[in-house]
């Protein structure tokens, strides 16, 4: 009897597919269907620190009015905190799933406060969902790390639910970066979050929106990466994030090292059905493997599994690709 049940955070999932943070989990009853269709969890779309400390632009056009502009603030802030926190009661109440809240940040500040409510709400973990976007070139790397740190500090003291960080790919060095992240107390980490990207139109000379979705492919820019973290910070757990497009996909993410596989692309281009499809997938390789539980092989193929581990260190082609282009 196969058996897909993992352990992620310390929650008990009854398999690793997690629907990503975006608008299939925006409801109760969107979570509700998710269930359905056999999610291991759900990530809820991320609530931004804007929003929770009331939208600063909006509230700007009233600086004549401060009291209109405090009344109002208070006002947009418990709207939105409200609903959130609703949500997270009612999917608690209506699917035995786990709930993990996102939180978009960029600073320590004063929403750290909501954490608590998050957790007081019944979320079973919270996954911060940090993007600092560095466009001045007198700030070093460094300093920009250092406010990673000190978000993730603040809000694994203010809560005792896990907190997991989904980053973006573009550290100079992940495996630090994750390290310390442990040492603050966080128990996870998704690798990667996918941002929006401007893209050019040639034919009008304008800016025009990137591609939303992920391309299959995408997930092996994460593949190294997961199989050196899983090695070198066992205990923090991975989830994985951006092109797990496939019941395959999935496998080669739990191989290398992940504890669960999140996605979103997926049920955009096929439906929520594509969750089904991945579960049948997996249990049919396991049986074909003669794995009974996701643990008889997840990490197998990490740096410390395989038998050559300087096979995740090659990056150049000088010598490994001796095929002649045709011309
Ligand atoms: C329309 C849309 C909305 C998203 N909203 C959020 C969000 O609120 N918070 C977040 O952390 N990620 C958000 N994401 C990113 C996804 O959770 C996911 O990390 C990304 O799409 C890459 O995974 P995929 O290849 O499975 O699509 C969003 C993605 C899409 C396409």
């Amino acid at each position: 009897m196969i058996d897909l049940s993992v352990k992620y955070l310390g929650l008990e999932l009854r398999n690793p597919i997690i629907v990503s943070s975006s608008p299939f989990t925006a409801s109760a009853d969107k979570i509700v269907r998710l269930e359905q269709h056999g999610a291991g969890a759900v990530v809820l779309k991320s609530i931004f620190e804007e929003q929770l400390i009331g939208e600063t632009a909006f509230l700007d056009r009233y600086h004549d009015y401060p009291e209109a502009a405090d009344y109002l603030g208070a006002y947009v802030r418990s709207d939105y905190v409200d609903s959130y926190l609703d949500m997270i009661a009612q999917a608690k109440q209506r699917t035995s799933l786990p709930i993990i809240a996102s939180i978009n940040c960029v600073t320590g500040g004063e929403w750290v406060e909501f954490a608590r409510r998050i957790e007081e709400a019944g979320a079973d973990a919270i996954e911060l969902n940090i993007f600092l976007l560095p466009t001045d070139k007198d700030q070093d790397s460094d300093a920009i790390e250092r406010q990673y740190l000190d978000i993730v500090g603040k809000i694994t003291s203010t809560v005792s639910i896990p907190v997991s960080v989904k980053l973006g790919s573009r550290f100079t060095n992940i495996l630090s970066i994750v390290k310390e992240i442990y040492y603050r107390h966080g128990k996870g980490v998704v690798l990667y979050n996918r941002f929006y990207e401007p893209d050019i139109n040639i034919d009008n000379i304008s800016l025009v929106e990137g591609d939303t979705f992920s391309m299959a492919g995408e997930l092996r820019n994460s593949l190294r990466w997961i199989a050196l973290t899983s090695a070198q910070v066992p205990l923090i757990d991975i989830s994985v994030s951006t092109g797990v497009h496939t019941g395959e996909d999935a496998v080669k993410a739990l191989l290398a090292g992940a504890r669960t596989v999140q996605v979103c692309t997926a049920l955009y281009k096929h439906g929520l059905g594509a969750i089904d499809d991945m579960l049948a997938f997996m249990t049919g390789w396991m049986q074909q493997h003669t794995f009974q539980y996701v643990s008889d092989f997840s990490g197998m193929l990490n740096q410390k599994g395989v038998a050559d581990p300087d096979f995740y260190e090659r990056v150049q082609y000088m010598r490994y690709f001796p095929k002649e282009p045709v011309m």
